[in-house]
């Protein structure tokens, strides 16, 4: 059997892809390996959201090229081959294969093409594509990725993923709850829902609280989550259903990029710094124990010191549980890289907000999480910890929880008291049972 090995980067929708690659792969006779040496096919999953994604992989496909032999095939997927094409061919003389997020479905057959030495690019969009008919090939033992949806149909100016996953398609609420089915059968007990506005979610005539529903309804699933969502998408039906479905956890990863109503408005985020605060009230009034995460963008153009205080206020006045942040950076064919060059924000006030943020964040961070001291989780064992041997486990809302590795194995649900915490990890001591729960939040 020919082999294949895999790397991915950026997002979990580019892993789902991942899956479904590998395992369409299989069915073609390819068998999995987790060593480029000697690898017949390498394929390098790619995000081409922000330009140091790119130029890692850029890196590494030229030390996988220190593995191959003179008849492998390296191909390149994902958001950076629709992004460059046959460019990339240009870049990296031994890529003989480009093949864009919506055109998976001939892998196999390209991959023949280029074993025989051809070389091409498979860049067309396919609004019909859900690959519902693939066998995902899935690496996590516990929780599955499940895309509801691909693609986008917001145009916020610095985002290239408009134009790298085409047009925002629903898949069929039959399908995801089949999959949901398929997954609980392979004894995985939660599932997160995947879609670059998953909340958007619609078939027509049912909206994604719908969607939740009948997801949390399977018999067996016991966890179900969802990423990212737009927040002005969230509906009364869709907060309505979060509260009301048992399964979906009080967790909600909600992307703000700034806390300056004039960044927002550049950035075509389509809503103010009071529409995102009021939608936040609005999901922890329904929900409680709601934790809430970000993405937060600095430097975008034009932002001056006072709107990046702004976004500090926001992150203090939500209290964010956690954080992502990114330096901006421009990419080609997006309205951002149109304004006026004047507007571009000098490398060093970037650094300098960047650094603010990350420090502002972590300590916002940090209080929430010792505040929650001596509290009780429901915690489900997701993998071995990476140091020390205990095991790492995770609560509905989304904290990492160490607990001693003779309490549990890979996939067990337990309930720990939170006895410990490094301010962004925490150590949990089982406890018996569930009585007198101190309610999260
Ligand atoms: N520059 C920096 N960060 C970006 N993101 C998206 N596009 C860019 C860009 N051009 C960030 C956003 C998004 C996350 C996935 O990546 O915060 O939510
Ligand atoms: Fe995911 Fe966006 Fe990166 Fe594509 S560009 S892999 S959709 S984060």
């Amino acid at each position: 059997m020919p082999t294949v090995y895999l790397e991915t980067y950026g997002c979990q929708m580019n892993v789902a892809d991942s899956e479904l690659m590998l395992g369409k792969l299989a069915a073609a006779g390819y068998s999995h390996t987790e060593d480029p040496a000697g690898a017949d096919v390498i394929l390098v999953n790619t995000c081409a959201v922000r330009d140091n994604a790119e130029q890692r992989v850029l890196g590494r496909l030229g030390e996988l090229k220190g593995h191959m032999g003179p008849n492998t095939v390296l191909g390149v997927t994902g958001c950076m081959a629709q992004r460059l094409g046959p460019r990339l061919m240009d870049a990296e003389s031994r890529v003989s294969l480009v093949v864009g997020p919506d055109a998976y479905r001939s892998l196999p057959e390209l991959i023949e093409g280029a074993r025989r030495g051809e070389r091409t690019t498979a860049t067309d969009f396919d609004l019909e594509e859900h690959y519902d008919d693939f066998q995902a090939r899935r690496f996590e033992g516990v929780k599955a990725w499940i895309p509801v949806q691909r693609g986008c149909d917001y145009r916020c100016t610095y985002c290239i993923v408009p134009y790298t996953r085409g047009a925002e398609r629903s898949r069929a609420l039959d399908d995801v709850v089949r999959e949901t089915r398929e997954v609980v059968e392979q004894g995985l007990t939660e599932v997160v829902l995947l879609g670059q506005t998953v909340n958007s979610w619609n078939d027509g005539t049912r909206d994604f609280g719908e969607l939740l529903r009948a997801v949390g309804a399977v018999d067996g699933i016991k966890r179900v989550r969802f990423t990212s969502p737009h927040p002005n998408d969230f509906t009364d039906s869709v907060i309505a259903a979060m509260a009301e479905v048992p399964e979906v956890c009080e967790h909600v990863h909600l992307p703000v990029q700034s806390g300056s109503d004039a960044m927002l408005k550049r950035m075509l985020r389509r809503y103010g710094r009071a529409e995102y605060l009021e939608c936040v009230e609005r999901m922890r009034a329904a929900i409680p124990g709601l934790s809430v995460t970000t993405d937060i963008i600095v430097g975008f153009p034009g932002e001056t010191d006072a709107d990046a205080e702004e976004t500090l206020s926001l992150a203090r006045e939500v209290g964010f549980d956690d954080a992502f942040t990114f330096k901006f950076s421009p990419r080609e064919g997006t309205p951002a890289t149109r304004m006026p060059p004047e507007l571009t924000v000098a490398s060093e006030d970037v650094d300098r907000r960047y650094t603010e943020l990350v420090t502002v964040v972590r300590s916002i961070a940090r209080s929430r999480n010792f505040q929650r001291l001596g509290e009780r989780r429901e915690v489900l064992v997701e993998k071995v910890a990476r140091r020390g041997g205990d095991l790492q486990a995770r609560s509905r809302d989304f904290r990492t929880v160490m607990v001693p590795a003779e309490s549990a194995s890979i996939g067990d649900y337990l309930f720990v008291e939170l006895t410990g915490t490094t301010g962004f990890t925490f150590t949990g001591t089982p406890v018996a049972q569930r009585a007198a729960l101190p309610v999260a939040g």
